[in-house]
């Protein structure tokens, strides 16, 4: 079965190719994804190293002069989706959108390099190297209101956990009494049950309208948005992100981002307890404008472990909530708490499992000596694939399948990871 799945799983990510990148999916997400191709370098690494690279580097022929690295590139335009490059309208060669994705390609290309020998000579990692300095300065110059290293997102798609119920009140203020009518191309696609509500589209569209209006001035965005929330998620994948850039500055000798770097993950490392919930025992999304917390606990407050950090205490209240889902949950992790206003095991980012996020919750829980809970994770996300095929996210609950078929991200952490 392993061996047959493997080949499924290249066979997908050949399949979703599009030259130079893949999809994430056929029909619902036609174009080039951020995280999505970072994480599918890493299984196109498992059988063709030059493919993966090559991943990357399509994805940083988008990257603006600013150093923002943009969330969708649309290197063809295509009818089938919404919101697509004349909605976004940010006059780039190549089209993109206007904001950004979790940032987890340093610590992607410093795999790669690694498991190629580690040669600071490596001409293909120093280029992307620089992209990744660059989009890091990006976050920091833009992205960092309070001044202690944490991320602020200013659409909640850049979370990748686009519907997470962390955004629901933040959310709730947008205006969208000017957005006017569109049509939505993703419930075509897929069943609505599992996507968003029309109330909530209409508030990502608001977001956008306010981007486009501004002229995508981040500045202005990043002052004067109608959607300022801190994301645990991007926090931790940021400061991850940074250890893993500064060893590559390390071996590149290059001391002047060596000590920038240093600086910036020890005001992340102090500056995440902004985040911590003491009553909920987690770290939690936390709203710039209004200070409050969402006290919810989802599968990106266990990056801790991948972000080293938590005091021995606050790892072990994280380790008990993690525990404390495995009650409701038959398989590990949910993206919402069981139990949580608005869990939903079907609804996208309200309870379903995804395995990108899961990988790394079990590579930080493995780094910090949680063997055993690393392994738990790694097997049912194994099970998971084997029981409902590679699917965009699963149900904690059944382990169905939900959202997109054949998905190029799932298929990657199956060779990469939990199918090894
Ligand atoms: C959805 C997900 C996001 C992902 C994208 C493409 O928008 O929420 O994380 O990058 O689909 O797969």
């Amino acid at each position: 079965m392993t061996q047959d799945l493997s080949q499924l799983a290249q066979e997908i990510l050949r399949r979703n190719d599009r030259g130079g990148y893949t999809v994430p999916t056929h029909g619902l997400y036609p174009y080039q994804w951020n995280w999505d191709s970072a994480f599918v370098a890493l299984g196109f690494a498992e059988f063709d190293r030059d493919r993966a690279w090559q991943e990357i580097e399509t994805l940083i022929s988008g990257q603006w002069e600013d150093g923002m690295i943009p969330h969708i590139i649309f290197h063809k335009d295509d009818p089938g989706y919404f919101p697509g490059p004349s909605v976004w309208a940010t006059g780039k060669t190549p089209a993109t959108s206007g904001i950004t994705q979790p940032p987890v390609l340093a610590t992607i290309v410093r795999k790669l390099w690694e498991d190629e020998g580690a040669d600071p000579a490596n001409p293909r990692m120093r280029a992307l190297y620089q992209a990744c300095v660059k989009s890091h300065r990006w976050f920091h110059t833009y992205r960092d209101p309070l001044g202690n290293g944490l991320v602020m997102v200013t659409h909640n798609w850049e979370t990748g956990r686009d519907n997470s119920s962390e955004w629901d009140d933040a959310l709730a203020r947008v205006d969208t009494s000017g957005v006017g009518t569109y049509q939505r191309r993703d419930t075509g696609h897929v069943d609505a049950a599992m996507r968003p509500t029309a109330v909530e589209y209409d508030r990502y569209v608001a977001i956008l309208q306010f981007g486009r209006k501004s002229g995508w001035n981040h500045r202005e965005i990043a002052d004067h948005g109608p959607f300022r929330m801190l994301d645990v998620g991007m926090s931790m994948e940021l400061l991850r992100a940074n250890r893993d850039l500064l060893v590559l500055a390390q071996a590149l000798g290059d001391t002047a981002v060596v000590a920038e770097l240093e600086a910036r993950i020890t005001l992340s490392e102090a500056g995440m307890d902004w985040l911590w919930h003491e009553e909920v025992g987690a770290y939690c999304s936390r709203d710039v404008t209004t200070g409050e917390s969402s006290g919810l606990v989802t599968n990106a407050s266990f990056l801790a472990f991948y972000a080293g950090v938590g005091s021995p205490a606050q790892r072990r209240r994280l380790l008990a909530a993690l525990d404390r889902m495995t009650g409701s949950a038959t398989y590990l992790v949910p993206s919402l708490e069981a139990g949580s206003r608005a869990y939903d095991h079907k609804r996208y980012w309200r309870g379903p499992i995804w395995l990108v996020v899961s990988y790394m919750v079990g590579q930080g829980l493995a780094e910090a000596g949680h063997e055993d809970w690393a392994e738990r994770i790694r097997t049912d996300s194994r099970k998971l694939i084997e029981l409902s095929g590679f699917y965009e996210s699963f149900s904690p609950e059944t382990g169905a399948g939900s959202g997109g078929p054949d998905f190029s991200w799932t298929a990657a952490m199956w060779l990469a990871w939990c199918g090894k």
